[in-house]
């Protein structure tokens, strides 16, 4: 819907009433605290550690201190007036091993998060995985084992029923394409293994303990309970070459939708990745039927437009662009960049909604939506005006999607605060807040304040 704002006269693009406006976060990314209260190492502690594996040797400490300064970043969420905040449980903290002992001080920090966040009015979202697996169930085998499936579900279970009285909204995995193919395939990624055949068992098993875990959990869940799981789809530009669009549409988005709808891996994916090795032998019965576990609704990650193109080189090459796929050519991207190098295009995120509408039958939540840029702090203030651009830009791809039919339900910003990104270690900055690293001095940018503009009136600019 259009109206217009009588004391502005600007046009406004109104929201479905009820749409979930939030900031969201990862445990490794924010918490710091990596030997606090027990909390046993994960693959991310051990890979950090390894030279030359995250840029300027960067760890997960002290990242913004979030263990220590949860209250205060909880204000700042209400303060912006988000009414929900999604973050993601560290496993090595409430469950040292992944497995056994669980650690009752890891489990009163995220009761202790909740409460502050139900007393501020914000609801809390729950992902329990945001890709910190105990190191010793690495050791085990780690994703590549059947196993982990079966831990995942066991922590899953235990977290949900400590938790299941204050919080509604959960999530299994995030991005398990990456955990899959970043961290088994060209290792870029924790565990940072080169094991094409191991990215592929791994991308069963995270689909296998999602499904087990979502079991574990619709068994002692309440009716009002909504389970989902989070997916990094790739949006791929008409231009590209259909072979070539076809094979990654394959392996990043229908190799997930796909099992998850109840309708199989897909044949013509399988048949991509049969160099990767055989999934018959990895894939037992009854496993899809698990996989294809009822969920309530999809998280949708969206950050850039995919262009490609078919490729003569054959050939795998680990730290490539996409691992698991050959033949495959990732086009420059063309245009507005962001700092990290990732093209601008919001048509491709209403183009992605627009087909997941017509594809996941379950409503759709924006997950995560953000850019990273290069921000400093003047005199005060952080005036990231592109940031801003791509929030204002992409918020309105989502109204269009919502104004063509298709059930989106909520949008969630990345991220609440400059974090711990990755193998990129501290040098992109995709918060809506600063964080002076050296201080943890918080400082609201440009762009959370208009996106708090957003959210008080339910409306972005037309
Ligand atoms: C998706 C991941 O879930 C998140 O952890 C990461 O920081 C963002 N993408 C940006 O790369």
């Amino acid at each position: 819907m259009t109206t217009t704002d009588p004391a502005t006269e600007v046009d406004l693009l109104r929201f479905p009433p009820d749409f979930l406006w939030g900031a969201a976060t990862a445990a490794f990314q924010i918490e710091g605290a990596t030997t606090e209260d027990g909390r046993g190492p994960s693959i991310w502690d051990t890979f950090a550690a390894r030279p030359g594996a995250v840029l300027g040797g960067d760890t997960g400490d002290p990242a913004c201190d979030h263990y220590r300064r949860y209250a205060s970043d909880v204000e700042l969420v209400a303060g912006l007036g988000l009414g929900a905040y999604r973050f993601s449980v560290a496993w090595p903290r409430v469950q040292p091993t992944g497995a056994g002992r669980v650690e009752p001080r890891g489990l009163d920090f995220y009761d202790r998060l909740v409460d502050e966040l139900l007393g501020r009015g914000v609801r809390p979202v729950a992902t329990l995985y945001h890709w910190d697996l105990p190191q010793a169930l690495e050791d085990a085998g780690g994703w590549r084992s059947r196993d982990t499936s079966y831990r995942f579900a066991d922590y899953a279970a235990f977290v949900h029923e400590r938790l299941a009285d204050r919080v509604q909204l959960w999530t299994t995995l995030n991005e398990p394409w990456c955990s899959a193919f970043l961290g088994y395939a060209d290792g870029v990624h924790a565990p940072g293994v080169v094991d094409p055949k191991g990215a592929l068992e791994a991308a069963h098993h995270l689909l296998l303990g999602h499904g087990l875990a979502v079991e574990a959990m619709r068994a002692q869940a309440p009716a009002d309970h909504r389970l989902s799981i989070v997916l990094n789809f790739c949006s791929v530009t008409p231009d590209s070459d259909p072979e070539a669009a076809r094979r990654v549409d394959g392996l990043q988005n229908r190799l997930f939708l796909d099992p998850l709808a109840g309708r199989g891996y897909p044949e013509d994916v399988l048949a991509d990745t049969a160099w990767l090795g055989d999934w018959s032998a990895v894939v037992r019965e009854g496993d899809l039927d698990v996989i294809a576990a009822p969920i309530d609704w999809m998280g949708v990650n969206y950050y850039s437009p995919t262009r490609v193109a078919l490729s003569d080189d054959p050939a795998f090459v680990p730290g490539g662009p996409h691992p698991g796929l050959r033949g495959v050519e990732f086009l420059p991207a063309r245009g507005e960049v962001t700092g990290f190098g990732w093209e601008v295009d919001a048509s491709s995120f209403t183009a992605l909604l627009e087909r997941l509408g017509r594809d996941v039958d379950v409503p759709l939540v924006v997950t995560e939506n953000g850019s990273a840029f290069p921000d400093e702090v003047v005199d005060g203030e952080v005036d990231d005006v592109e940031r801003t651009r791509y929030l204002v830009d992409h918020l309105r791809a989502v109204h269009r999607a919502v104004q063509a039919g298709v059930d989106v339900r909520g949008y969630f910003a990345w991220s609440l605060l400059d974090n711990f990104e990755w193998a990129a270690g501290y040098s992109q900055r995709f918060g809506i807040v600063h964080v002076d690293y050296a201080t943890q001095v918080r400082t609201v940018k440009r762009s959370g304040r208009t996106l708090a503009r957003v959210v008080g009136a339910n409306a972005v600019p037309a």
